[in-house]
C-alpha cells in the first residue's frame, strides 16, 4: 500500500510543482546581450532595473547595420521622460518617453514549452532549471511573439526571442544578475542634467527599441 502511495505521489508531482507564469525580481542589475537574426544588430549593455519606482538604466555599445553605436540612457517611465547621458562631455539631452512601462514577467497568458536543465544536473552547481514560454503581445503597432526563459527558482530572465515582422527576431541573454540596485546613483539624472531642455520627440525608434527589454 505504501509502495502504491509513494507511486502515485511521484507521477501527481507530489515534490514537482507544475511551472507557473511569474514576475521578476522588482530590483535587478545585470549585464545583457541583444543580436537579431538578420544580423544588423548586435549589442551589449549593463542594466539597472527598477520596477518599483519604474526606472531603467541602460548603458550600451553595439553595431546596427555596420556602424558602431553607443549610448547610456536613463528611462523614467513614470515622468515620462529619457536622458541621454553623455558623462565624458557632461552633457544631457531630455526627451518625452512614450510607452508604458513592462515589468520583467511571464504574461499570464503564456503557455509552457517545457522545463529543462541548463548545463548538467549531473553535479551541484552545474545546472539551472529554467522554464520557458511562449506568447503574444500586442504592440503599438503589429504582433508581437515571445519565447520567454526564466529561472524556476527566482524567475530570473536568462534569454528572451522576440519577433515582430519590423525587427525580426531578436535574441536577449541576461547574465551576471544581481538582485537590487547596486548603485542608487544610476537611476537619478545626473548633476549636469539639471538644466537639460525638454526637447521634441524625433526618433520613435529609440522608444520602439527599448520596448523591447
Ligand atoms: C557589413 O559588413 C560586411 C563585411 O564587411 C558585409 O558583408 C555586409 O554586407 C555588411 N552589412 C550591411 C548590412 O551593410
Ligand atoms: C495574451 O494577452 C495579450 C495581451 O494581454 C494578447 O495580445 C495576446 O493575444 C494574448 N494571447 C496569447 C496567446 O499570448
Amino acid at each position: 500500500m505504501r509502495v502504491l502511495t509513494v507511486f502515485v505521489c511521484l507521477t501527481a508531482g507530489c515534490f514537482a510543482q507544475k511551472p507557473r507564469p511569474c514576475t521578476s525580481p522588482p530590483l535587478l542589475t545585470g549585464s545583457l546581450s541583444l543580436g537579431s537574426a538578420d544580423e544588423k544588430l548586435g549589442a551589449f549593455a549593463k542594466f539597472n532595473y527598477d520596477a518599483l519606482r519604474q526606472r531603467i538604466r541602460l548603458s550600451e555599445f553595439g553595431s546596427y547595420k555596420n556602424k558602431t553605436f553607443q549610448f547610456d540612457v536613463l528611462l523614467l517611465y513614470k515622468e515620462g521622460v529619457m536622458y541621454e547621458i553623455d558623462k565624458r562631455n557632461q552633457a544631457c539631452t531630455k526627451k518625452p518617453l512614450s510607452g508604458d512601462f513592462h515589468p520583467l514577467a511571464i504574461p499570464t497568458n503564456a503557455s509552457l514549452l517545457g522545463q529543462v536543465v541548463l548545463g548538467s544536473s549531473s553535479g551541484p552547481g552545474q545546472g539551472l532549471l529554467v522554464n520557458t514560454w511562449v506568447g503574444e503581445l500586442q504592440m503599438k503597432k503589429e504582433m508581437a511573439k515571445y519565447v520567454s526563459t526564466v529561472t524556476e527558482f527566482g524567475c530570473v530572465p536568462v534569454t528572451t526571442l522576440f519577433h515582430t515582422n519590423t525587427l525580426g527576431w531578436v535574441v536577449t541573454n541576461f547574465f551576471n544578475n544581481v538582485l537590487g540596485i547596486t548603485d542608487p546613483e544610476l537611476l537619478i539624472p545626473p548633476p549636469f542634467c539639471k538644466d537639460a531642455q525638454l526637447e521634441e520627440e524625433d526618433e520613435r525608434d529609440a522608444a520602439n527599441f527599448f520596448s523591447l527589454f
